[in-house]
């Protein structure tokens, strides 16, 4: 396995293995790995002949108040992780090679985030957006692989390579959870002990409001998934809501009374213990 901290680096790597037209798959994270990240390098290694694993933490997608100094980082042990599951090569730039001075482009996408995580965190899928862009053009790969739980950001990314016809293809993975239900996710590390076993109050939020959407899928439910939800979330003392939805799946436009749910519905939440801010969702056909 190659591990390369340069544009320069990966450019040659890329051009190469464009030179001899071997697929490239890529997975894009920020490190701190778990098993969601892990299975989303082993379908790029079952469906590619080269897979990328790209670790950059980005400071454009995260607010001033945010966590972009405490995110968790161990470089060391995510590249054992990687080489074992048979990545090719770790592009793992510093800030000066992906920010240089002089860098002032962001990518702006419409539309899908407007709501949710977007409303919440301005600013958030610009950033994520155009260091996603910055590294579909370095790796130059022919598929891309990401997690269902940022249901918004995979929204978000394929909108950005249909509207800028960039040649990737976009493959979307299942949430991994814990036994009770909690979405794998570095952030989980921050949690007290009591927050980690109040924080499957999010998976139990999402079931509840998916049980009502099963006894009533063509109903016109938005108002009463949401409600489904929050009510567990009242129930849970360490729980601070920062919103739920019920929404529809491709414009990620919430369900008001008058619409019927019948086409699919993304139920989502985001969910604040203490300093801990975590999200996650159901997708719903
Ligand atoms: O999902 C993440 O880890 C990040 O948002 C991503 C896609 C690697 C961009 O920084």
């Amino acid at each position: 396995m190659e591990i390369v901290d340069t544009v320069a680096q990966m450019i040659d790597w890329r051009d190469i293995w464009q030179k001899t037209r071997n697929e490239i798959g890529v997975v894009p994270t920020m490190g701190y790995l778990h098993a969601g990240h892990l299975s989303l390098v082993e379908r790029a290694r079952v469906e590619n002949e080269i897979v990328v694993a790209t670790i950059f933490v980005n400071p454009l997608q995260f607010g001033p108040k945010e966590d972009f100094s405490r995110y968790p980082r161990n470089f060391a042990h995510d590249a054992a992780l990687l080489e074992k599951t048979g990545v090719d090569l770790i592009f793992a730039p510093t800030l000066a090679e992906m920010y240089p001075t002089g860098f002032d482009t962001a990518i702006e996408i419409g539309g899908v985030t407007e709501g949710l995580e977007g409303a919440v965190r301005p600013g958030h899928f610009r950033g994520v957006a155009t260091v996603v862009a910055k590294l579909f053009n370095l790796v130059g790969a022919k598929r891309a692989y990401f997690g269902q739980k940022d249901a918004q950001q995979a929204a978000v990314i394929q909108k950005m390579v249909r509207d800028l016809n960039f040649p990737t293809q976009i493959v979307v993975l299942p949430t991994m959870r814990e036994p009770d239900g909690l979405a794998l996710s570095s952030r989980n590390v921050y949690l007290s002990q009591d927050e980690r076993t109040a924080a499957a109050v999010l998976y139990r939020a999402l079931s509840a409001a998916r049980q009502l959407w099963e006894n009533q899928p063509t109903q016109h439910i938005g108002p009463a998934l949401r409600q489904a939800m929050q009510a567990v979330l009242t129930d849970e003392p360490l729980a601070n809501a920062d919103y739920v939805s019920a929404a529809d799946p491709a414009s990620l436009r919430e369900y008001q009374a008058d619409v019927p749910v019948g086409q699919g519905v993304l139920l989502s939440l985001a969910v604040r213990f203490s300093h801990t801010r975590l999200i996650d969702n159901l997708l719903l056909y």
